[in-house]
């Protein structure tokens, strides 16, 4: 057997569990992929990661990343290079809410490091780690866009923008 067959082989024995790909979760797939043409389905290669993410409560397993490389007829390293190279994407488990704290130049200018210490304080947590008891998890990304409303955040799918520590806190407490 070659070296460009092994990562075939691994995807099947991988699939065959399809613990994670329910009928649902291939519908909403299917979705994306009819919104390109047939020989293109992986580029629809986004939207199943963050499909099978949200899935698997958040990150990305590598189950999960063969799963989809089954799916879409792709390389397994041609889905672990999308997964690796965005930021929205996750390798290890994170809380249930997660927290992308933006430190690029805008925020930093604006006090990103004020509210990454607040943070840490209030959570016990640094980048890249999550509670004890599993509702947060605190993630250094890089600018998000909304520059005009530093320092910011991301949680789920909100901004909070123009962020003080009694602003994070009030934020925070208004999460299950
Ligand atoms: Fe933080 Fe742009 S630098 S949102």
């Amino acid at each position: 057997m070659s070296i460009r067959n092994e990562p075939m082989v691994r995807v099947k024995k991988f699939a065959d569990k399809s613990s994670l790909f329910t009928a649902e979760i291939r519908a909403e797939i299917d979705r994306w992929i009819a919104k390109y043409p047939d020989e293109w389905k992986q580029s629809a290669v986004m939207a199943a990661l963050r499909i099978v993410q949200d899935a698997n409560g958040g990150s990305l397993s590598q189950e999960a990343m063969d799963q989809v490389a089954d799916y879409l007829d792709m390389p397994p390293i041609a889905v672990y290079e999308v997964a690796t190279f965005y930021s929205m994407y996750e390798l290890k488990p994170v809380g249930r809410h997660k927290i992308c704290l933006c430190t690029n130049v805008s925020c930093m200018i604006n006090g990103s490091d004020d509210i990454l210490a607040h943070l840490q304080k209030r959570l016990g947590i640094g980048f890249g780690e999550v509670t004890e008891d599993g509702r947060f998890s605190l993630k250094e990304v890089e600018c998000l866009g909304a520059c005009g409303g530093a320092p910011m955040m991301q949680i789920g799918p909100r901004y909070f923008e123009n962020l003080t520590p009694e602003l994070v806190d009030s934020i925070l407490d208004g999460l299950e």
